[in-house]
């Protein structure tokens, strides 16, 4: 059976970390968030944020606007959050509703205050293997690697899902990382053939148990991004109880990646502060 990549233990101890930086630095860094909409998955996860928030002492403010409101009032609640010298981070809660432009709204948050590293200059330095801002569960997977001494150089990384928050930075990542990566998506032919040959295994698609053991190369480390609801239980992408009995490291949800997003979100928070200190706003 696999070691439990415990991502809960984890983030604690990253979290800790953080909030000793910031009592010995002096700094208040302040993260503001933007929520569109009741939608209550988004509320209970922008709640986890700002209490992540108050446990290491960043401060944090949340901006909640309306449903129906247009592409232009969310552009001007983050220009106000761009232009305010007390606030280091923006995040910006999606899905958006339908009727607001998506990628206008990321590519307006000022790229030293985008913690969730979407903007698509953040997105371009990460690709070219220099990144500022790398999204957070990505990020996140990677400082479980380094906790776990998981060697990634010269492994064969296989990511399924090419979402710009979770599957194409972590195939960034692993390819900065020296891992060869494959990417694949619903049009990938043979899916199995492709995740049979990974060393590392990580699954974004968001379908339960989607991954089961035969797909799985023996001694494998599987990461399941997947958060999912099976019959009233939150589950991953990953059949765990089987996979487990073949991979060499997994993580289980809840309490593997969904705790390393929200501890990396505390740190890219408190690297902003520090870039903005370079660099005031
Ligand atoms: N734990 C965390 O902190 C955290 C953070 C973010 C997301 N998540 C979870 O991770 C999952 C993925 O999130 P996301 O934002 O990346 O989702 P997304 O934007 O919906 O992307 C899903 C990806 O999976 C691919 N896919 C769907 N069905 C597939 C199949 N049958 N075979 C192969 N690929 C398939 C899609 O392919 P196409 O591109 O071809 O459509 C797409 O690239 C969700 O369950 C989400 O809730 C967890």
């Amino acid at each position: 059976m696999g070691i439990i990549l415990d991502g809960k233990k984890v983030a604690e101890a990253r979290q800790k970390l953080v909030k000793e930086v910031i009592h010995d630095s002096g700094l208040r860094p302040r993260l503001a968030t933007v929520i569109v909409g009741c939608d209550p998955a988004s509320q209970m996860y922008v709640r986890m944020k700002h209490r992540a928030c108050e446990s290491v002492g960043i401060g944090s403010v949340g901006i909640e606007l309306p449903a129906d409101v247009t592409t232009r009032t969310v552009l001007e609640a983050i220009s106000r959050l761009n232009r305010d010298p007390a606030t280091n981070g923006i995040l910006v809660q999606l899905p958006l509703p339908k009727q607001i432009d998506t990628e206008q709204v990321i590519a307006s948050v000022r790229t030293d205050k985008d913690v969730d590293g979407f903007h698509p200059e953040n997105l371009g330095l990460l690709f070219s293997g220099k990144p500022r801002f790398a999204p957070c569960t990505p990020q996140g997977i990677m400082t479980l690697f380094e906790e776990y001494n998981i060697a990634i150089p010269g492994a064969r990384a296989v990511v399924l899902g090419r979402s710009i928050d979770v599957g194409r930075p972590m195939a960034a990542l692993l390819t900065n990382a020296d891992a060869t990566v494959t990417i694949c998506h619903s049009k990938t032919r043979n899916l199995p053939d492709e995740t049979r040959n990974a060393n590392i295994l990580i699954s974004a698609i968001g379908k339960a148990h989607f991954v089961r053991a035969d797909m799985v190369k023996p001694g494998a480390v599987v990461i399941d991004v997947g958060i999912n609801q099976l019959n009233g239980k939150l589950v991953g992408d990953v059949a765990f109880a089987t996979v487990k009995e073949c991979a060499s490291a997994i993580t289980p949800v809840p309490g593997g990646v969904g705790p390393m997003t929200i501890a990396t979100l505390m740190e890219n928070t408190l690297k902003a502060a520090k870039l903005q200190l370079c660099k005031p706003v």
